[in-house]
């Protein structure tokens, strides 16, 4: 039949999956490479030049369970930008979104001016408080901001760089909140109060914090990859104070920045990296993360094609197209040959049975090794609040959030399985974030408030 493979046809098909698959010394190894990094990261001097920025949060607390009021958050940076209003109960422990509005950001805005970009959030926000009868209250607002920023305090915020989709002109090396501040005032018609800037890894860690107090990581597998932590106040040593904690925002998306990973990348990253729009920066994230793991697929299907290994050598134009492999149609095939047989189609690709268990294959193998990174990057985490504490044995929370971790069939399941393995003294529990950059924006700005009210208290 003509969906008959030779042997040699499978070894050849083998021979462009194997580098993605990484032994449990290889990532014991990863693992062992970014400690060093996070290390780097922290140092006061190092900092700069390190690939993994480590960046200071000025959150120095989890939620106590006694945070109340009502608060807006701005979500920039995932899926979608979205506005919310948010009541923290202080009685029920509980935290409610009372309505959010998703508000599209054109793609000529997400590569315009920052201008433009502020503008644009300023007049969703107006919009959104005329919708809820709001303008008149100036409410504090926690602003999920999902990109690396040097945070000088709390509500000062510089972005390092553009990441994922996003290159306004004139944000880098500027304090964002001054920007959003600027873009209100432009208008003249309402006002906010106090602003609590978020990284989304330190919402999605601080909306679990909520309901468990054991939540001190936070992780985020969506459009880009990221996790924060609870550090030792006297390891950061770029922040005055050996006391307490502080919230580390990694940015491990920016892992192998400096080389370091150069040894696992494969042909496809290389590929991937050139045509994206920020070359040779956030090498950890594009080996894992939704934006760009669709795109990986692609390549791969297209060797094969040309290779004459797949669909009888003929790639269709859609094929050919970069961006149309979607990250989505992973989990899809992966749920079932039925799916894999339907996207193949929409594809146009000549398919037949073989063919559609091989491209099942190359899911299964690029999605498999993003859920193996970043176990071994979150097992680092654990590993190192484990020995910062002087403890034989860790139990601990991540706060967890974004689409690949959510929507892919077995995403979790691999990442927790290699996690155990990579962890061993550690048992790390996960806990899906319910709209952590929303309400976690909420608690962070509430838990500010209840710091500063206990920091006046103390001087009365
Ligand atoms: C990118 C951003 C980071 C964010 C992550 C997840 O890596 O640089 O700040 O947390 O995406 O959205």
């Amino acid at each position: 039949s003509r969906s008959r493979r030779t042997r040699g046809e499978a070894v050849k098909v083998e021979k462009h999956l194997e580098p993605f698959r990484l032994s449990l010394e290889k990532l014991q190894d990863v693992s062992a490479r970014l400690r060093k990094d996070m290390l780097r990261g922290l140092g006061k001097h190092a900092h700069h030049r390190a690939a993994v920025k480590m960046l200071p949060t000025f959150v120095r607390a989890t939620p106590d369970g006694t945070e109340k009021g009502d608060f807006l958050a701005l979500d920039l940076g995932g899926t979608n930008f979205r506005v919310l209003h948010v009541r923290v109960l202080e009685e029920e422990q509980r935290v409610l979104k009372m309505d959010s509005q998703i508000c599209a950001i054109p793609q000529e805005i997400m590569l315009g001016t920052g201008e433009k970009l502020f503008d644009h959030i300023a007049a969703c926000l107006a919009e959104f408080l005329d919708s809820q009868k709001l303008r008149g209250q100036t409410l504090p607002l926690g602003f999920t901001f999902s990109f690396p920023c040097e945070q000088k305090e709390i509500d000062k915020s510089i972005l390092i760089r553009w990441t994922k989709g996003f290159n306004c002109s004139g944000v880098e090396g500027e304090d964002v909140v001054r920007l959003l501040k600027e873009a209100i005032h432009r208008r003249g018609d309402y006002d906010i109060g106090s602003v609590a800037m978020v990284n989304d890894t330190v919402g999605t860690m601080m909306s679990c914090g909520y309901r468990d107090q054991s939540c001190e990581i936070g992780m985020i597998i969506g459009t880009g990859t990221n996790a924060c932590y609870m550090e030792e106040m006297k390891n950061v040593k770029r922040v005055e104070g050996e006391d307490g904690r502080m919230c580390i925002n990694t940015e491990w998306g920016g892992f192998g920045d400096d080389g370091s990973l150069k040894d696992i990348l494969t042909e496809f990253d290389e590929e991937v990296d050139k045509t994206s729009i920020n070359p040779g920066v956030h090498t950890f994230e594009k080996m894992i993360s939704g934006m760009y793991l669709g795109e990986i697929v692609r390549l791969v299907l297209l060797k094969l094609t040309e290779e004459k290994l797949l669909f009888k050598g003929c790639p269709s134009e859609a094929l050919l197209t970069p961006g149309s492999f979607e990250t989505k149609f992973i989990s899809e095939i992966e749920d079932g040959l039925e799916n894999a047989k339907k996207i193949l189609t929409k594809l146009a690709l000549d398919w037949d049975l073989v063919d559609a268990c091989v491209a099942r294959l190359v899911c299964d193998t690029v999605s498999s090794r993003s859920a193996r990174l970043c176990a071994a990057a979150l097992a680092t985490i654990a590993n190192r609040i484990r020995t910062n504490r002087g403890l034989d044995h860790l139990k601990t929370t991540v706060g967890v959030d974004g689409t690949v971790y959510r929507k892919h069939p077995n995403f979790s399941d691999e990442l927790q399985a290699a996690v155990r393995l990579l962890a061993p003294k550690c048992d790390v529990s996960f806990l899906i974030s319910e709209d952590g950059s929303g309400k976690g924006a909420a608690m962070v700005t509430a838990v500010a408030q209840r710091l500063a009210l206990h920091c006046m208290l103390n001087f009365l």
